[in-house]
C-alpha cells in the first residue's frame, strides 16, 4: 500500500473514531490480499470489525448501568444440582423473547436456590441483545424511596425505573414494606404492566404479600398486575450457599465446636435459618 494513502487512511479512521478497524487494518489487507477477497468480502469484513467492537462497548455500558450485584450468566449455572428445574424454560427465557411482549417473569424460593445468579443471568443475557436493564433490591428500593420522599423527587425516579426496558427487583419480602414504599412499588408495576418488563424474586409465596405490604388490598392489585402476563418459576431445591459449606465442612465443626465463652447453645448462621423457611414453598 502507498505510505501516504495508509497515512492518509490512518488519519481519518482516527477521527471517525474507528479505533478497532485502525488496529486491525494491517491484518486485514494482508488477508485480503492473501485470500483475493473481493471488494464486497474486504467491506463485510472491515464493516464487521467495528460493529462487534461497538456492540461489545454497548454491552460493557449496559452492564454497568444495570447495577448488578455480581455478573454471572446462564453458563455458570448448574442446572443438575436444580433438577426440577426447567432448563428449557430457562434457556426460551433467555431469548429475551417475554421482553419484546412486556412479560414479567416471577422467580420463588427459599434463599440460595440460585434466584438472584437466575435473574442476573437473564438481565446479562437481555443486554446482549441489546436491551436496557437495570438491577434494584427491595430494600434499596425502600431506602431512595425514603430519601426521594425528602429530596421530593418520587416521580423523577418513577420514570427513570420505567425507562428501563427490562426491571429486575430482587428480594421482595425480606424486608417489610413501609405504606409509602409499598404504594411507589403498587404505581411502578402499574406503569410498566404490559410496557416494561419486571424479573422479580422472592422467598415469600403469594399468600404471604399481604404481610409485606402490610396491606392486602394492594397486594393484590400488584400481583394482579405482576401475574396477568408472566412466567412463575418456583425453585424448591437445596440451598447451593449450604451444600458448599457443608461441603466444606463448616458445619460440622460448628456443632463440633461450641464457641468458647458463650454458654448458650450454638448460634445458627443466618443462612441456617433463612434454610429452614423453606417449607414454607411447598404451597406457593
Ligand atoms: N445451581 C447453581 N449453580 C451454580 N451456582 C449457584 C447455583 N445456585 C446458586 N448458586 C450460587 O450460589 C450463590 C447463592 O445464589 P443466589 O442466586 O444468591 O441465591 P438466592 O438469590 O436464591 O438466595 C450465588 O453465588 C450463586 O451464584
Ligand atoms: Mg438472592
Amino acid at each position: 500500500m502507498n505510505e501516504h494513502r495508509y497515512q492518509h487512511l490512518q488519519t481519518n479512521l482516527e477521527r471517525l473514531k474507528l479505533t478497532r478497524l485502525s488496529e486491525r487494518l494491517d491484518q486485514l489487507a494482508e488477508e485480503a490480499a492473501k485470500e483475493s477477497w473481493t471488494y464486497v468480502e474486504f467491506l463485510d469484513r472491515v464493516l464487521d470489525v467495528e460493529v462487534s467492537a461497538r456492540v461489545e462497548r454497548d454491552v460493557a455500558m449496559k452492564t454497568r448501568l444495570a447495577r448488578f450485584p455480581f455478573v454471572k450468566t446462564l453458563e455458570q449455572f448448574d442446572f443438575s444440582f436444580q433438577p426440577a428445574l426447567n432448563e428449557a424454560q430457562i434457556r426460551e427465557l433467555a431469548t429475551a423473547r417475554f421482553v419484546a411482549h412486556g412479560e414479567n417473569i416471577l422467580l420463588l424460593g427459599p434463599p440460595g436456590v440460585g434466584k438472584t445468579h437466575l435473574a442476573v443471568s437473564l438481565g446479562v443475557a437481555a443486554i446482549m441483545q441489546g436491551i436496557s436493564v437495570v438491577f434494584f433490591t427491595v430494600a434499596d428500593l425502600i431506602d431512595v424511596v425514603q430519601q426521594d420522599v425528602k429530596d421530593d423527587r418520587l416521580d423523577r425516579r418513577l420514570h427513570a425505573l420505567c425507562t428501563p426496558k427490562l426491571l429486575i427487583l430482587d428480594e421482595m419480602g425480606y424486608v417489610p414494606l413501609d405504606q409509602r414504599s409499598a404504594q411507589f412499588l403498587f404505581r411502578l408495576i402499574s406503569r410498566r404492566y404490559q410496557k416494561g418488563s419486571i424479573i422479580l424474586t422472592s422467598n415469600k409465596s403469594y399468600g404471604e404479600w399481604g404481610d409485606v405490604v402490610s396491606d392486602y388490598v394492594l397486594a393484590t392489585a400488584m400481583l394482579d398486575r405482576l401475574l396477568h402476563f408472566a412466567t412463575t418459576i418456583n425453585i424448591r431445591g437445596e440451598s447451593y450457599r449450604l451444600r458448599e459449606k457443608r461441603k466444606a465442612g463448616v458445619f460440622h465443626d460448628l456443632a463440633a465446636k461450641p464457641v468458647k465463652g458463650n454458654s448458650s447453645p450454638t448460634r445458627k448462621t443466618q443462612e441456617e435459618e433463612q434454610d429452614e423457611t423453606k417449607s414454607r414453598y411447598e404451597d406457593v
